[in-house]
């Protein structure tokens, strides 16, 4: 009750000690009344002390016994501490015997019977020390062959992807002791808060009497998992941003993305400064995984190059979506909408997180007018894809050749070039 095991083992000297004082005081008060407690019911008076003495002797037992049996025996045994309500209910019951059988020893002519064959004494004495202890310590039910629940919170900086972390902490706390592998951890965000991420992990234990140290082995699992894959825990704090006033790239920096753009196909005609200048005109976004970045149907006025990565471009035919192709690192997409006007052709979906860099019609006007031989690369990518998207959609597959010179014009004629 509120006492930690240590002070409890520190205690034990103390009631042994206790315990053989008592027992050689009860030694030698019999040694010295032996002879008058034997004579007969006028020494009565000399009863009570005896029976206080004796009572004293089986109270100090019964607690060394107590201490013995539950901070030693059943600790190292189970592994964890004994439940205080059993250990006082032990007491209880172990000492009301032996007075009741030292009552009985020395005061024979007095009937204890009727007092405890209606087990109302029990009844009172169970009654009060679990209400006692109820009153301090919280009682869970758990069933014993069921997988228990438990939550763990913890909160990240907004900074960090939501998907890598929930990646990275359920891969750790999944292999953690005592967690259960029949169901996997989830991990969520409970809610956004005013300086961070708030999460809670979901795990099952396998032994639910080892919940405390449990618990403590997922935080522990999960402060080393953010630590190496660079997340960062929240605490309260307010961060200034202090915002350039330039084209925002809240994400990579300049030279990575002149180094992606220069990877992509139909960019390699392009100059180390026309990259350099396309860099710095594109803007990064971070997609989760299964977001949609762009819808069949809507309008479009910007392309897109894979950063970091995976997408599928899908058509959805009667309520189904057919897959059309996977993009990843360096592929580009949303070509079809910016460069003809008319409206997408097909979703895109991350397939995990995917990193875009977003290229507007402005800045592919510019390009259009330096580097002829772009409009003409693009307009094969957008016939060839034409021809994918008719063939997905079960049509007559068009001339890709005829197609292009034609797509050819009428992207001339849709950025105004000659
Ligand atoms: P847009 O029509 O603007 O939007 C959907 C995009 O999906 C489209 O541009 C293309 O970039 C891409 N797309 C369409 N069809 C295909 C295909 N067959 N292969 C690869 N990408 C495609």
């Amino acid at each position: 009750m509120g006492t930690s095991s240590s002070a409890r083992r520190n205690r034990f000297p103390l009631i042994l000690l206790a315990t053989v004082a008592t027992g050689l005081g009860v030694y030698l008060f019999t040694l010295f009344f032996a002879a008058r407690l034997s004579e007969g019911p006028h020494t009565s008076f000399l009863k009570i002390p005896a029976v206080a003495l004796w009572a004293l002797l089986a109270y100090f037992t019964v607690r060394l016994v107590n201490a013995a049996l539950f901070d030693f025996a059943f600790r190292i045994r189970r592994g964890y501490e004994a439940p205080t309500l059993v250990r006082n209910i032990f007491t209880l019951v172990i000492f009301t015997v032996l007075f009741v059988l030292i009552f009985k020893w020395f005061y024979s002519e007095i009937n204890l019977g009727a007092l405890f064959t209606t087990s109302a004494i029990f009844g009172v004495i169970i009654g009060l020390v679990s209400n006692s202890n109820a009153a301090k310590e919280a009682i869970e039910v758990a069933p014993r062959d069921n997988l228990n629940a438990r939550l763990i919170f913890f909160s990240t900086v907004y900074t960090d992807s939501p998907a890598k972390t929930i990646h990275v902490v359920r891969e750790a706390v999944r292999d953690a002791d005592n967690v259960s592998e029949k169901i996997t951890p989830i991990v969520r965000i409970r809610n956004l808060g005013e300086s961070s991420i708030e999460w809670e992990i979901k795990y099952w234990l396998e032994d639910y009497a080892k919940y405390n140290d449990t618990d403590a082995l997922v935080r522990q699992r999960t402060w080393y998992a953010l630590r190496r894959n660079g997340l960062t825990f929240a605490f309260p704090t307010r961060t200034l941003h202090l915002e350039r006033k330039v084209t925002a790239r809240p994400t990579t920096a300049e030279d990575e993305i002149a180094d992606r753009l220069s990877a992509v196909d139909v960019f390699a005609p392009l100059s180390t400064d026309e990259l350099r200048q396309l860099a710095m005109a594109t803007v990064g976004h971070v997609f989760a995984p299964g977001e949609t970045l762009i819808r069949a149907g809507d309008e479009g006025s910007s392309m897109f190059v894979v950063h970091n990565g995976r997408v599928q471009v899908q058509l959805t035919e009667s309520g189904k979506s057919r897959p059309v192709a996977v993009l990843s690192e360096g592929n580009f997409f949303g070509e079809m909408a910016l460069f003809t006007g008319e409206p997408r052709t097909a979703s895109v979906v991350a397939l995990e997180e995917t990193e875009v860099l977003e290229i507007g019609h402005a800045a592919m006007k510019h390009l259009f007018e330096t580097n002829p031989s772009l409009v003409e690369s693009i307009s094969w990518t957008i016939a060839e894809r034409r021809a994918g998207l008719a063939a997905s959609a079960e049509q007559a597959t068009p001339n890709s050749l005829a197609e292009s010179a034609g797509l050819l014009t009428s992207i001339k004629r849709f950025f105004g070039l000659r």
